[in-house]
């Protein structure tokens, strides 16, 4: 049998055929437009994830047995807000996760309604990219808009509305809209009167290996494949990602460098972070996890090399950084493109160098961007570590996993082992491994992400070169305690 994961991300969305052995078949990629029709805005169309999934599964199973093709399933890009009126159009482009309009909307939920009772009802607090600032935005600012809605979805669900017809979501990116009640697994009556929503605007809730239904039958015709194709509710693309590394159960680690970068830890048990910096969110296992998210990570870097230095040629600019420049280098940069969410949850930050000499090179720029995200996401490994969290090994996934050399600055900024999986597609391998479960060829997330997830390389730090990255580190973490009060005035 095959099972098909799809990872909706932002630049793009992969699709990932898989056998029951866990042996990929075949990879295949779509890109879409990203708008950003003002700063700090982020929109994509809905109608444009729907074409390339569509187009994308044709492509992907060009070759294979169609009738072999038992399930699917998804990672998606949380947050977003898919709006849809009585008659199932999209009202508006979809608002994405980096999307940082809502800071008067956040404002209100965080200072006026007050984080506690948000953490009370939801387990986390608002941040500009999270679901419920924006319905509240919309309700403000385009209140002819917010009276036409009729259902309110994440990404990946408008794609298993599409494909099934069925309205779900499921725990895990369910967690990140501020309307659920995470510990219970349930929406929170408090956020939909706060929002002034109702609850048949919100989708059914499933556990991320729950079959939501099967393909309709014209989508199963255009598609070639048959209507017994069942769908499983799927995760957000971090759940999903921590699934495909094998992140599942107790206290495990994963880094995941997409466009956004994360930390994701497993818990079995649910668990708040006391200052609201980590989310906690349901896993796509069954049970729990605390995640810390940068909002530009694999970004800077192509952002850097693409935008700025206007090339593709990622191996020629990173063979410069030498080892013995790692540790050394007297330029820092604060990767704050979008705003950054944890720890700062600041919309108003900005990326930032500083250090610069006139010996500075090409070469410095470069590594202190690639430092920079290593740093940021040191900052909220930190804030695990004030929570009593030990951990002393991480898998690391997504597109930025790829370089060598960005793994050893990582693993040595961190001070702990990283190991790479066999296949770096972390959410849509997740997401196939969720089709698999929710097929009922493996009883358990667990005893599927056991049984086929491989460690291919490790890279464990270096004594010496950690010790000058924890210098390094102390350095680059005064920088925007110091520059912050001036990112409002100049933005
Ligand atoms: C997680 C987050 C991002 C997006 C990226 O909270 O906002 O990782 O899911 O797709």
């Amino acid at each position: 049998m095959y099972y098909i994961g799809i990872d909706l991300g932002t630049s793009a969305v992969k699709l990932l055929l898989m056998e029951g052995t866990g042996k990929i078949t075949n990879i295949v990629s779509k890109e879409y437009p990203l708008y950003f029709p003002n700063p700090g805005w982020s929109e994509q169309k809905p109608e444009d994830w729907w074409n390339a999934v569509k187009i994308g599964l044709k492509e992907l199973t060009k070759d294979c047995d169609k009738s072999q093709v038992a399930g699917i399933s998804f990672g998606g890009q949380m947050h977003g807000l898919v709006i849809l009126d009585e008659q199932d159009n999209v009202i508006r482009p979809a608002i994405l996760w980096n999307d940082g309009r809502t800071q008067e909307e956040t404002d209100y939920l965080n200072q006026e309604i007050g984080k506690e009772k948000l953490s009370k009802y939801t387990a986390n607090i608002a941040f500009t990219g999270f679901t419920a600032p924006k319905v509240l935005w919309v309700k403000n600012k385009e209140p002819e808009n917010f009276a036409r809605i009729s259902k309110i979805m994440l990404p990946k669900d408008y794609i298993a509305y599409k494909m099934t017809g069925s309205f779900c979501t499921d725990v895990s990116d369910a967690s990140g809209m501020l309307l659920f009640d995470v510990e219970h697994k349930c929406w929170s009556q408090e956020m939909m009167d706060i929002c002034g929503i109702k609850a048949n605007q919100l989708a059914k809730i499933y556990e991320s290996y729950e079959v939501v239904g099967t393909l309709k039958p014209e989508v199963a015709a255009e598609l070639g494949l048959s209507e017994h194709v069942k769908v499983a509710a799927g995760a957000g693309d971090n759940a999903a990602a921590a699934v495909g590394t094998g992140t599942v159960g107790d206290g495990m680690c994963n880094i995941s460098l997409g466009t956004s970068g994360t930390i994701f830890i497993s818990s079995k048990n649910f668990g708040v972070d006391r200052n609201n910096a980590l989310h906690s969110f349901a896993h796509a296992d069954g049970k729990y996890h605390l995640m810390g998210c940068m909002l530009s990570a694999a970004s800077c870097n192509k952002w850097w090399m693409e935008d700025i230095l206007q090339t593709t040629n990622f191996a020629e600019e990173q063979a410069v950084i030498t080892d013995d420049k790692l540790g050394n280098n007297h330029v820092y940069f604060l990767p704050y493109l979008m705003g950054e969410r944890s720890p700062h949850n600041d919309a108003n930050a900005r990326g930032t160098f500083i250090g610069m000499t006139m010996d500075t090179t090409r070469a410095d720029l470069y590594q202190a961007v690639l430092e920079g995200v290593a740093f940021a996401i040191r900052d909220s490994f930190e804030v695990a570590k004030s929570l009593g969290i030990h951990i002393e090994a991480s898998k690391i996934c997504g597109g930025g996993a790829k370089s060598a050399l960005w793994r050893k600055i990582f693993a040595n900024v961190l001070n702990i082992r990283l190991d790479l999986i066999e296949s770096e597609e972390g959410p849509g391998y997740g997401g196939a491994i969720l089709a698999a479960v929710a097929c009922g060829e493996y009883a358990t997330v667990e005893e599927a992400a056991a049984k086929l997830v491989k460690v291919v390389d490790s890279v464990e730090p270096d004594k010496a070169l950690a010790a000058r990255y924890e210098e390094r580190y102390r350095k680059f973490a005064q920088i925007y305690p110091n520059v912050k009060e001036l990112f409002p005035k100049i933005s």
